[in-house]
Protein backbone atom coordinates (compact mmCIF):
# COMPACT_ATOMS: atom_id res chain seq x y z
CA UNK A 1 0.00 0.00 0.00
CA UNK A 2 0.91 3.56 0.06
CA UNK A 3 1.33 4.06 3.58
CA UNK A 4 3.60 0.64 4.18
CA UNK A 5 5.26 1.84 1.18
CA UNK A 6 6.06 5.29 2.84
CA UNK A 7 7.41 3.39 5.35
CA UNK A 8 10.00 1.43 3.57
CA UNK A 9 13.82 2.41 4.59
CA UNK A 10 15.92 3.17 1.57
CA UNK A 11 19.21 1.68 0.62
CA UNK A 12 22.20 2.72 -2.25
CA UNK A 13 24.25 -0.06 -3.79
CA UNK A 14 26.89 0.29 -5.56
CA UNK A 15 27.47 -2.19 -7.68
CA UNK A 16 25.49 -4.96 -9.20
CA UNK A 17 25.44 -7.81 -6.43
CA UNK A 18 23.64 -10.49 -7.85
CA UNK A 19 19.64 -11.33 -7.67
CA UNK A 20 19.94 -13.45 -4.23
CA UNK A 21 21.36 -10.27 -2.43
CA UNK A 22 19.27 -8.13 -4.69
CA UNK A 23 16.00 -9.65 -3.69
CA UNK A 24 16.74 -10.35 -0.10
CA UNK A 25 17.41 -6.26 -0.17
CA UNK A 26 13.89 -5.80 -2.31
CA UNK A 27 11.53 -7.55 0.32
CA UNK A 28 12.68 -4.82 3.02
CA UNK A 29 13.81 -1.93 1.67
CA UNK A 30 13.34 0.51 -1.69
CA UNK A 31 16.75 0.07 -3.69
CA UNK A 32 18.96 2.10 -5.43
CA UNK A 33 21.30 0.58 -7.68
CA UNK A 34 24.98 1.79 -9.16
CA UNK A 35 24.33 -1.31 -11.74
CA UNK A 36 27.11 -1.10 -13.92
CA UNK A 37 30.39 -3.19 -13.80
CA UNK A 38 32.74 -0.03 -13.19
CA UNK A 39 32.56 1.37 -9.78
CA UNK A 40 30.38 4.32 -9.07
CA UNK A 41 32.20 7.73 -9.14
CA UNK A 42 32.37 9.76 -6.10
CA UNK A 43 29.96 12.51 -6.95
CA UNK A 44 27.15 10.20 -8.18
CA UNK A 45 28.01 8.09 -4.62
CA UNK A 46 27.32 11.45 -2.98
CA UNK A 47 24.37 12.43 -4.88
CA UNK A 48 22.94 9.03 -4.45
CA UNK A 49 23.55 8.68 -1.38
CA UNK A 50 21.58 11.71 0.29
CA UNK A 51 18.35 10.54 2.34
CA UNK A 52 19.44 7.44 2.50
CA UNK A 53 18.95 5.07 5.59
CA UNK A 54 21.64 2.26 4.46
CA UNK A 55 24.72 2.57 2.37
CA UNK A 56 25.78 -1.06 0.79
CA UNK A 57 29.11 -0.36 -0.47
CA UNK A 58 32.23 -2.30 -2.14
CA UNK A 59 36.06 -1.80 -1.04
CA UNK A 60 36.23 0.63 -3.78
CA UNK A 61 34.42 3.21 -2.70
CA UNK A 62 36.50 5.73 0.39
CA UNK A 63 33.34 6.19 3.45
CA UNK A 64 34.60 9.11 4.88
CA UNK A 65 33.51 12.49 6.21
CA UNK A 66 32.22 14.33 3.14
CA UNK A 67 30.03 10.78 2.52
CA UNK A 68 28.76 10.73 5.16
CA UNK A 69 27.91 14.35 5.78
CA UNK A 70 26.08 14.27 2.26
CA UNK A 71 24.39 11.06 3.15
CA UNK A 72 22.61 12.85 6.21
CA UNK A 73 21.79 11.71 10.14
CA UNK A 74 19.10 9.64 8.93
CA UNK A 75 21.83 7.00 7.73
CA UNK A 76 21.68 4.15 9.98
CA UNK A 77 23.94 1.71 8.45
CA UNK A 78 27.15 0.75 5.78
CA UNK A 79 27.73 -2.48 5.14
CA UNK A 80 30.83 -3.24 3.08
CA UNK A 81 31.02 -6.62 0.78
CA UNK A 82 34.67 -7.17 2.50
CA UNK A 83 36.05 -8.08 5.80
CA UNK A 84 38.69 -5.03 5.04
CA UNK A 85 37.25 -2.73 6.24
CA UNK A 86 40.58 0.32 5.57
CA UNK A 87 38.13 2.31 3.20
CA UNK A 88 35.92 3.28 5.63
CA UNK A 89 36.62 5.88 8.11
CA UNK A 90 35.78 4.29 11.40
CA UNK A 91 36.04 7.22 13.53
CA UNK A 92 33.21 9.07 11.21
CA UNK A 93 31.13 6.08 11.67
CA UNK A 94 31.01 5.64 15.24
CA UNK A 95 30.67 9.67 15.84
CA UNK A 96 27.51 9.69 13.68
CA UNK A 97 26.84 6.34 15.60
CA UNK A 98 26.26 4.60 11.94
CA UNK A 99 26.69 0.47 12.62
CA UNK A 100 28.73 -1.08 10.47
CA UNK A 101 28.71 -4.47 8.66
CA UNK A 102 31.13 -6.69 7.12
CA UNK A 103 31.89 -9.97 5.42
CA UNK A 104 34.27 -11.83 8.01
CA UNK A 105 34.17 -16.00 7.98
CA UNK A 106 32.67 -16.32 4.65
CA UNK A 107 34.97 -15.19 2.39
CA UNK A 108 38.35 -17.19 4.64
CA UNK A 109 38.52 -20.36 2.74
CA UNK A 110 38.42 -18.90 -0.32
CA UNK A 111 40.86 -16.32 0.25
CA UNK A 112 43.21 -19.07 2.14
CA UNK A 113 43.03 -21.23 -1.02
CA UNK A 114 44.12 -18.58 -3.89
CA UNK A 115 46.97 -17.71 -1.27
CA UNK A 116 48.09 -21.30 -1.47
CA UNK A 117 47.59 -20.58 -5.40
CA UNK A 118 49.41 -17.88 -5.42
CA UNK A 119 52.25 -18.84 -3.76
CA UNK A 120 52.82 -21.89 -5.73
CA UNK A 121 52.36 -20.24 -8.59
CA UNK A 122 55.15 -17.63 -7.84
CA UNK A 123 57.59 -20.38 -6.56
CA UNK A 124 57.07 -22.51 -9.11
CA UNK A 125 57.38 -19.88 -11.38
CA UNK A 126 54.16 -21.11 -12.95
CA UNK A 127 53.01 -18.24 -15.12
CA UNK A 128 56.42 -17.92 -16.64
CA UNK A 129 56.64 -21.83 -17.58
CA UNK A 130 53.39 -21.30 -19.35
CA UNK A 131 54.45 -18.34 -21.28
CA UNK A 132 57.58 -19.88 -22.35
CA UNK A 133 55.76 -23.07 -23.36
CA UNK A 134 53.11 -21.53 -25.53
CA UNK A 135 56.01 -18.82 -27.08
CA UNK A 136 58.88 -21.44 -27.99
CA UNK A 137 61.22 -21.17 -25.37
CA UNK A 138 60.52 -25.02 -24.19
CA UNK A 139 63.36 -26.56 -26.60
CA UNK A 140 63.90 -29.42 -24.06
CA UNK A 141 63.35 -31.02 -20.55
CA UNK A 142 66.29 -29.03 -18.32
CA UNK A 143 67.66 -30.27 -15.28
CA UNK A 144 67.66 -26.73 -13.69
CA UNK A 145 65.52 -25.04 -15.99
CA UNK A 146 62.52 -23.26 -14.38
CA UNK A 147 63.07 -24.41 -10.91
CA UNK A 148 62.28 -22.31 -7.96
CA UNK A 149 62.31 -23.15 -3.91
CA UNK A 150 60.13 -25.84 -2.55
CA UNK A 151 57.82 -25.56 0.07
CA UNK A 152 59.10 -29.04 1.47
CA UNK A 153 61.14 -28.68 4.57
CA UNK A 154 60.61 -24.94 4.49
CA UNK A 155 60.20 -22.68 7.60
CA UNK A 156 56.76 -20.46 6.30
CA UNK A 157 56.25 -17.03 8.43
CA UNK A 158 52.69 -15.47 8.53
CA UNK A 159 52.22 -12.50 9.28
CA UNK A 160 49.04 -11.53 10.73
CA UNK A 161 47.26 -14.80 12.10
CA UNK A 162 44.16 -14.36 12.11
CA UNK A 163 41.06 -16.16 10.72
CA UNK A 164 42.61 -16.12 7.12
CA UNK A 165 46.16 -16.66 8.08
CA UNK A 166 44.90 -19.87 10.11
CA UNK A 167 43.52 -21.21 7.29
CA UNK A 168 46.66 -20.53 5.29
CA UNK A 169 48.19 -22.53 7.60
CA UNK A 170 45.90 -25.70 7.98
CA UNK A 171 45.96 -25.29 4.14
CA UNK A 172 49.81 -25.95 4.42
CA UNK A 173 50.04 -28.63 6.48
CA UNK A 174 49.98 -31.21 3.59
CA UNK A 175 52.54 -29.54 1.69
CA UNK A 176 55.56 -30.63 4.07
CA UNK A 177 57.07 -27.76 5.84
CA UNK A 178 59.42 -28.38 8.50
CA UNK A 179 58.12 -25.28 10.96
CA UNK A 180 55.32 -22.58 11.03
CA UNK A 181 56.17 -18.85 12.50
CA UNK A 182 53.73 -16.63 12.89
CA UNK A 183 53.36 -12.96 14.50
CA UNK A 184 49.35 -11.97 15.69
CA UNK A 185 47.64 -9.70 17.75
CA UNK A 186 46.04 -12.07 20.07
CA UNK A 187 49.28 -13.16 21.95
CA UNK A 188 48.78 -16.92 21.64
CA UNK A 189 51.40 -18.97 21.10
CA UNK A 190 51.30 -22.50 19.19
CA UNK A 191 48.49 -22.25 17.99
CA UNK A 192 48.10 -25.19 14.99
CA UNK A 193 51.62 -26.03 15.98
CA UNK A 194 53.44 -22.93 15.08
CA UNK A 195 55.93 -20.45 16.88
CA UNK A 196 54.83 -17.07 17.95
CA UNK A 197 57.47 -14.93 17.19
CA UNK A 198 58.81 -11.45 17.09
CA UNK A 199 58.48 -9.60 13.47
CA UNK A 200 62.39 -9.68 13.13
CA UNK A 201 62.42 -13.35 13.75
CA UNK A 202 59.89 -14.33 11.45
CA UNK A 203 61.64 -12.34 8.85
CA UNK A 204 65.29 -13.72 9.10
CA UNK A 205 64.05 -17.38 9.55
CA UNK A 206 61.27 -17.87 6.91
CA UNK A 207 61.75 -18.92 3.63
CA UNK A 208 58.23 -18.12 2.55
CA UNK A 209 56.64 -14.72 4.45
CA UNK A 210 52.94 -14.27 3.80
CA UNK A 211 51.49 -11.18 4.45
CA UNK A 212 47.44 -11.76 5.42
CA UNK A 213 47.17 -8.86 8.16
CA UNK A 214 44.90 -6.18 8.12
CA UNK A 215 45.94 -2.90 6.69
CA UNK A 216 45.98 -0.49 10.03
CA UNK A 217 48.39 2.42 11.08
CA UNK A 218 49.95 0.15 12.77
CA UNK A 219 50.70 -2.30 9.64
CA UNK A 220 50.71 0.29 6.89
CA UNK A 221 54.02 -0.15 4.65
CA UNK A 222 55.38 -2.33 7.51
CA UNK A 223 57.28 -4.42 4.30
CA UNK A 224 59.63 -2.21 3.48
CA UNK A 225 63.50 -1.54 2.51
CA UNK A 226 64.34 -1.92 6.26
CA UNK A 227 62.08 -5.11 6.42
CA UNK A 228 62.85 -6.69 2.82
CA UNK A 229 66.63 -6.38 3.96
CA UNK A 230 65.63 -8.95 6.94
CA UNK A 231 64.47 -11.76 4.54
CA UNK A 232 66.04 -14.37 3.48
CA UNK A 233 67.96 -14.03 -0.26
CA UNK A 234 66.01 -17.18 -1.36
CA UNK A 235 62.55 -15.85 0.20
CA UNK A 236 59.51 -15.69 -1.33
CA UNK A 237 57.23 -13.15 -0.01
CA UNK A 238 53.28 -13.19 -0.94
CA UNK A 239 50.27 -10.31 -0.10
CA UNK A 240 47.16 -11.23 -0.03
CA UNK A 241 46.15 -8.56 2.12
CA UNK A 242 46.38 -5.21 1.59
CA UNK A 243 48.98 -3.18 -0.83
CA UNK A 244 48.87 -0.60 1.95
CA UNK A 245 51.19 -2.54 4.04
CA UNK A 246 54.03 -2.89 1.60
CA UNK A 247 56.18 0.28 0.55
CA UNK A 248 56.29 -0.65 -3.08
CA UNK A 249 58.93 1.39 -4.28
CA UNK A 250 61.14 -1.13 -1.56
CA UNK A 251 59.85 -4.46 -2.79
CA UNK A 252 60.56 -3.48 -6.54
CA UNK A 253 64.17 -2.57 -5.33
CA UNK A 254 64.20 -6.02 -2.94
CA UNK A 255 63.18 -7.94 -6.11
CA UNK A 256 65.42 -6.12 -9.00
CA UNK A 257 68.84 -6.46 -6.41
CA UNK A 258 68.44 -9.73 -5.65
CA UNK A 259 67.07 -9.16 -1.90
CA UNK A 260 64.57 -11.33 -2.01
CA UNK A 261 63.47 -14.33 -4.66
CA UNK A 262 60.33 -13.32 -5.67
CA UNK A 263 57.16 -12.42 -4.69
CA UNK A 264 53.42 -13.05 -5.54
CA UNK A 265 50.89 -10.00 -4.93
CA UNK A 266 46.90 -10.58 -4.79
CA UNK A 267 47.13 -6.68 -4.32
CA UNK A 268 49.32 -3.44 -5.00
CA UNK A 269 49.13 0.23 -4.73
CA UNK A 270 46.82 1.42 -6.36
CA UNK A 271 44.53 -1.07 -7.89
CA UNK A 272 44.50 -1.60 -10.72
CA UNK A 273 47.96 -1.26 -10.78
CA UNK A 274 49.03 0.80 -13.89
CA UNK A 275 50.16 -1.64 -16.80
CA UNK A 276 53.48 0.68 -16.59
CA UNK A 277 54.45 -0.73 -12.75
CA UNK A 278 57.71 -1.66 -12.87
CA UNK A 279 56.29 -4.96 -11.01
CA UNK A 280 54.70 -6.15 -14.48
CA UNK A 281 58.59 -5.90 -15.95
CA UNK A 282 60.03 -8.17 -13.31
CA UNK A 283 59.88 -12.07 -13.86
CA UNK A 284 60.27 -12.76 -10.06
CA UNK A 285 56.87 -11.06 -9.59
CA UNK A 286 53.71 -12.46 -9.65
CA UNK A 287 50.59 -9.83 -10.11
CA UNK A 288 46.60 -10.67 -9.55
CA UNK A 289 43.99 -8.65 -9.65
CA UNK A 290 42.67 -8.75 -6.14
CA UNK A 291 41.07 -11.89 -6.87
CA UNK A 292 41.55 -13.35 -3.21
CA UNK A 293 37.71 -13.97 -2.17
CA UNK A 294 36.61 -14.48 -5.73
CA UNK A 295 35.13 -18.15 -5.68
CA UNK A 296 31.32 -18.08 -6.97
CA UNK A 297 30.02 -19.25 -3.79
CA UNK A 298 32.16 -17.17 -1.58
CA UNK A 299 30.94 -13.68 -4.00
CA UNK A 300 27.69 -14.43 -3.46
CA UNK A 301 28.13 -15.74 0.59
CA UNK A 302 29.66 -11.94 0.49
CA UNK A 303 27.04 -9.99 -1.21
CA UNK A 304 24.10 -11.86 0.76
CA UNK A 305 25.80 -11.36 4.24
CA UNK A 306 26.43 -7.98 3.54
CA UNK A 307 22.29 -7.48 2.85
CA UNK A 308 21.52 -9.60 5.60
CA UNK A 309 23.96 -6.84 7.89
CA UNK A 310 21.46 -3.89 6.39
CA UNK A 311 17.86 -5.04 7.12
CA UNK A 312 19.01 -6.66 10.17
CA UNK A 313 20.40 -2.84 11.18
CA UNK A 314 17.68 -1.08 9.68
CA UNK A 315 15.03 -3.56 12.08
CA UNK A 316 16.92 -2.55 14.58
CA UNK A 317 18.52 -6.41 15.21
CA UNK A 318 21.55 -8.02 16.00
CA UNK A 319 23.77 -7.84 12.44
CA UNK A 320 24.89 -11.08 11.56
CA UNK A 321 28.46 -9.18 11.33
CA UNK A 322 28.91 -6.41 12.90
CA UNK A 323 32.49 -4.60 12.68
CA UNK A 324 32.06 -3.45 16.71
CA UNK A 325 34.78 -0.57 16.85
C1 LIG B 1 38.05 -8.16 1.43
O1 LIG B 1 36.96 -8.73 1.64
O2 LIG B 1 38.47 -7.29 2.17
C2 LIG B 1 38.83 -8.60 0.24
O3 LIG B 1 39.88 -7.77 -0.03
C3 LIG B 1 37.96 -8.78 -0.97
O4 LIG B 1 37.17 -9.87 -0.73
Amino acid sequence: SFLSNMARPTVYVTRDIGPEATDLLKNHCDVTIWAHSEPVSRADLISNVQGKDALFCLLTEKIDKEVLNRAGSQLKVVATMSVGFDHLDLNELKARNVRIGYTPDVLTPATAELTIALLLATSRRLLEASEEARTGGWKAWSPFWLCGPSLNGATVGVVGFGRIGQEVAKRLNGFGIQKLLYTNQSGKDNILGGHRVPLDELLSASDFVISTCALTPETKEMFNDETFKKMKSNAVFINTSRGGVVDQDALIRALKNGTIWGAGLDVTTPEPLPLDSELFKLKNCVVLPHIGSASIETRNAMAVLTARNIVSALKGETMPSELLI
